[in-house]
């Protein structure tokens, strides 16, 4: 068993590993990586923990939780105003799931170090220039250039740079004991060297954030990312949207949670519309099974995004329906949906499709600025958590009056 092998935190270099990016400057690589082990935490481990503690209540329905953020944060974007109008953003959204469902609300952004991405190709063409892909401001820069799209190991120092300032800010927002940060933990030298013993606690910590996630790319048994994760004591999420996932879900949440730990392990369920009537009822058989406790979390856009021309997007139908079908299925399974995985922001973009039938392609065009996925704009977002919550309420209905 991989288990009972010795853990460090570099023990994943040991292991096949997918999507890291290749950075020939051994050297400087190496010069980066001894920099930021030396530089301080940005999180607490007492946050971590509470947040841990907080998921697990949110577990047996007494919180709810709303995650969201950017697909890919921008170095350019980490000004405390900037980031007071991301997390206003997500203080509205929690107002309505809150009100609506009579819950407390646990707020986490995809904030301070959501800045390196999972591609499914390695290379663009343009105008037959082919270049290596953008894989997030961590990595290289998204401006179309042999120069700019290099692996720069320099880009892990700026990302911790721009993760303190947006730490920092969250520390003075007035609600700062239930706003936590989270980000794809994907990019392994960054997450190892933010990774240390905690000795009051005795336990191992990754520091760059409270709430890592695991995409669903590199979520594979006998891997770097998972051999990398099952060392440290924050709250885990794990993205499934792959029907192979599912043969392997009992083994990695024994991996990641051997004493099935309540909160220790979020799932984050990116079915698209026409697929969670028949995934999500597989994996929720798995788990029941199992015997894991988990928190259910459903991302209703990473299954939903589709090409329009060259232009990726997500429709809110599909997204709204995604919902709802979540809803459903927990509710004939017994199990509790206890969080809402969003991209989302408060900039008027015109990234999503409102309406299919209405649609154009030049609307697309008019203000797309994401550098990966397509976001909901302000409107979009609040009438979805709107929709969600006011149908998820019907359930409780339901379940209190039979
Ligand atoms: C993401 O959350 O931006 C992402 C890449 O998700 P997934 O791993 O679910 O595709
Ligand atoms: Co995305």
């Amino acid at each position: 068993m991989i288990n009972n092998k010795k853990w460090t935190t570099n023990s994943w270099l040991e292991k096949p590993a997918k999507q890291l990016p290749v950075y020939l400057d051994h050297e400087k690589n190496s010069h980066v990586i001894s920099e930021l082990s030396a530089l301080p935490s940005l999180v607490e481990a007492e946050s971590i923990d509470n947040l841990i503690a907080l998921l697990a209540k949110a577990c047996r329905g007494e919180y709810f939780f709303i995650q969201s953020g950017d697909c890919a944060e921008r170095f350019s974007d980490c000004s405390n105003y900037i980031t007071q109008r991301k997390m206003l953003h997500i203080f509205q959204m929690g107002d309505i799931l809150s009100k609506n469902l009579n819950m407390p609300i646990i707020y986490i952004g995809r904030l301070a170090g959501q800045y390196s991405k999972p591609r499914s190709v390695e290379s663009e063409t343009i105008h037959e220039i082919t270049l290596p892909v953008y894989k997030g401001d961590m990595i290289n820069c998204h401006e179309f250039t042999a120069a700019a799209r290099r692996h720069d190991p320099e880009r892990m120092l700026t990302a911790y740079q721009c993760a303190k300032i947006i730490i920092d800010t969250l520390k003075i927002t007035p609600i700062q004991n239930r706003i936590y940060t989270s980000h794809e933990a994907l990019h392994l030298p960054y997450e190892a060297a933010l990774t240390r013993y905690n000795n009051k606690k005795n336990k191992w910590y990754n520091y760059s954030t409270h709430f890592p996630w695991i995409g669903m790319r590199t979520a594979l048994y006998g891997y770097a990312h998972l051999e990398y994760l099952r060392g440290i004591s924050n709250p885990i999420g794990i993205k499934i949207g792959n029907v192979n996932q599912l043969s392997e879900i009992k083994k990695i949440l024994s991996l990641l949670n051997p004493e099935n730990v309540p909160g220790r392990i979020t799932l984050i369920h990116r079915f698209s519309a026409h697929n969670i009537q028949d995934f999500l009822p597989r994996l929720l058989d798995e788990i029941l099974d199992s015997n894991q406790k988990v928190v259910w979390c459903c991302d209703p856009m990473h299954g939903n995004t589709q090409l329009v021309g060259d232009i990726k997007t997500r429709s809110m139908e599909d997204i709204i329906n995604t919902l709802f079908k979540a809803v459903d299925l927990h509710y004939k399974f017994g199990t509790t949906l206890a969080g809402l995985h969003l991209e989302a922001t408060h900039e008027d973009v015109t990234e999503c499709i409102t309406d299919k039938t209405k649609f154009q392609e030049s609307w697309l065009q008019q203000n797309y600025t994401s550098l990966v996925d397509p976001r909901l704009n302000a409107k979009q977002s609040f009438e979805v958590v709107e929709l969600f919550s006011s149908y998820y309420k019907r359930f409780f209905q339901k379940l209190a009056f039979g």
